[in-house]
């Protein structure tokens, strides 16, 4: 996981500190048995799935398959990179770590990435300064308060000015010794064709715009008129990933994680607004779609998100994109429609909060808002016009992974468009076969594990003991496995067994991949005491009768298709049989 420490020492600082005392800071944990239990803490729930297993020093969760070591617990639950976990560990136990272990190329983007974030922390106070101590600022202010905000939201929100000059930022920040080069990097200030430096955002309204952890990672600027452009905002930088934050998360995660409900807006104005008059549960997506990204910002806090985007044509398009990406996400969405066109904060000031959450309260499911805006759309007195609002849907039901609810949602087309079901299913069937569209069942998204107890009770001992690996390997071939995870799983830390002499610690974050990282850790938690002999010839009978079956079904079809290649088959059947025989006594 790290290149910059080695092993050796990861695996100290971690056996150093008890998982379980870590984990404890977060999460109210019991003891049951070897392991300790508790409510996850990066899934809503009301009983406890969360458990950990002290001795291996592993959580896995039975909900939400959150899963990993102490230094990923930190990482996960205080948004912490590797480095800064690792640090926090090694300092709770007193164990130095050793600077120079960073190499030079890291050290130097380290230290680079931190004159980014405080040059923008000073851009901030400086703008911030500008609209509230100077007289410059006054007209911003003006216009701030005229939009109805408090002085408690500006500060909250460290809402500033940029002075109306060429160069007032420019020269403030050349008298502190702030290098060119990072104010260019972040766009703070340009350089005309003449050589000329002058500031990026002027007499404009400044929106600060800061990551999870509250740092200042870029702006968006407004103008006081009608003048375009509206914005101007900072391009994306090495601290600043767009697709990655959630304006005002920061300021919102307590109350959406309280409330399990995060409502997604478009504007900065809209997001301020709300939480001006208290509704604290808000964010926006600068501008951009909401991503899968910050999907998984919002995972770990909320069960709902309301969409509340303006109900413009790019306000729409925003909201089907982001109701597709949704769509079989573990994620309650409900879409709301604002009333009379206007966008969330324009209505919070007219109708106030309370109207406000009675929209999200009545806030619709996807289809529905889906389906009435296409009614609204089209005049479904044309037939054209019904095929239309039939081809607006479509693409969402086809999506639907659930036969029953999809049904239904095809049969809910019926009563507005005046069609009986058998036309609507026909449509839908030559819509599925144009697009060449393949219908996912709820039995094949969610694969169903024919694997006996068996399997994971063995792969949980291998993965602990490099004897029980080493018999595996000797007497089970790995297609035995039915599980084809465990066939790799198997094959990585065997590898990495005989190259290194280990099959445990960091270097097996390396190896396997995260959906096989968390099944290893899921394995971990198992207590097994069944015989490994025992499990060994259980699987490989169980696979050999599989097999059986199989060539002998070959057998009969071919036989009876009058294909002479059946005998082979037959003859695999015999030998198959006869290991049987060998493996059962
Ligand atoms: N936006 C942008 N550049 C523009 C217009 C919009 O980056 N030229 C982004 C901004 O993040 C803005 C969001 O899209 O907040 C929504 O745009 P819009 O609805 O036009 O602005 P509002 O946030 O409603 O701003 P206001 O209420 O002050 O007009
Ligand atoms: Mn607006």
């Amino acid at each position: 996981m790290s290149r910059y420490f080695d092993n050796e020492l990861i695996e100290r600082i971690k056996d150093a500190n008890d998982i379980v005392s870590i984990v404890s800071e977060h999460v109210a944990l019991k003891k049951k048995g070897k392991n300790y239990w508790g409510c996850c803490p990066f899934h809503n729930e009301k009983t406890p799935s969360f458990s950990v297993a002290p001795e291996k020093g592993f959580y896995y969760c039975f909900g939400c398959h959150a899963s990993g070591n102490s230094i990923k617990f930190l990482m996960e639950i205080e948004g912490i990179s590797f480095v800064e976990a690792l640090e926090k560990l090694a300092n709770r136990a007193n164990i130095p770590l050793p600077e120079a272990k960073l190499s030079p190329a890291v050290r130097a983007r380290e230290e680079h990435r931190k004159k980014l974030y405080e040059a923008s922390e000073l851009a901030a106070k400086f703008f911030h300064n500008c609209l509230l101590q100077t007289s410059m600022g006054k007209v911003g202010l003006e216009y701030l308060k005229k939009r109805g905000l408090t002085d408690e939201t500006i500060n909250n929100f460290r809402l500033g000015f940029a002075p109306d000059g060429w160069d007032r930022l420019y020269k403030a920040f050349k008298e502190r010794g702030i290098e060119e080069s990072i104010l260019i990097e972040l766009n703070l200030v340009r350089k005309n064709d003449k050589g000329g430096v002058y500031d990026f955002f002027r007499n404009r309204i400044m929106f600060p715009i800061m990551d999870g952890k509250g740092r200042v990672v870029g702006f968006g600027g407004r103008v006081m008129d009608d003048s375009t452009p509206k914005y101007l905002n900072s391009p994306e930088s090495q601290i600043f990933e767009k697709g990655k934050i959630l304006f005002a998360f920061d300021k919102a995660y307590k109350s959406i994680r309280e409330s399990k409900q995060a409502i997604l807006v478009e504007g900065y104005m809209d997001v301020i607004s709300a939480h001006n008059k208290g509704i604290t549960n808000v964010v926006a997506s600068l501008g951009t779609a909401y991503t899968q990204d910050h999907g998984h910002i919002l995972m770990r806090q909320a069960e709902e998100i309301i969409l509340a985007y303006d109900m413009d044509g790019a306000g729409r398009q925003a909201a089907t994109r982001a109701i597709e990406l949704l769509q079989n996400t573990d994620f309650k969405v409900r879409v709301l429609a604002m009333p009379d066109g206007k966008d969330p904060d324009d209505y919070i000031r007219n109708h106030g909060p309370e109207a406000f959450r009675k929209l999200v309260d009545s806030a619709v499911k996807p289809f529905d808002y889906l389906l009435s805006e296409s009614l609204i759309k089209y005049d479904i007195n044309e037939s054209e016009g019904k095929q239309a609002v039939m081809e607006a849907v479509f693409p969402f039901i086809a999506n639907i992974h659930n036969q029953t609810v999809r049904d239904d949602a095809l049969k809910a087309l019926a009563l507005p468009l005046w069609l009986d079901n058998s036309t609507i299913y026909r449509y839908f069937r030559s819509y599925i076969r144009k697009g060449n569209i393949e219908l996912v069942s709820e039995s094949q998204s969610v694969p169903k594990t024919i694997v006996s107890g068996d399997e994971d009770h063995l792969m949980a001992l291998a993965i602990n003991d490099n004897k029980v690996l080493q018999d595996i390997v000797n007497y089970l071939p790995l297609e035995d496995f039915q599980n084809i995870q465990y066939r790799g799983i198997i094959e990585k830390i065997y590898t990495l067994f005989i190259t290194s002499g280990q099959m445990q610690g960091e270097s097996i974050g390396e190896v396997l991949t995260p959906e096989e990282y968390e099944i290893y850790t899921r394995l971990m938690m198992l207590d097994v005491k069944e015989a490994v002999p025992v499990l060994i010839r259980k699987i490989r009978l169980h696979s050999l009768r599989e097999q059986y079956k199989m060539h002998s079904i070959m057998a009969d079809q071919l036989k009876r298709a009058g294909d002479s290649t059946f005998i082979s088959e037959l003859h695999k059947c015999q030998e198959i049989q006869s290991l049987i025989r060998e493996w059962s006594k």
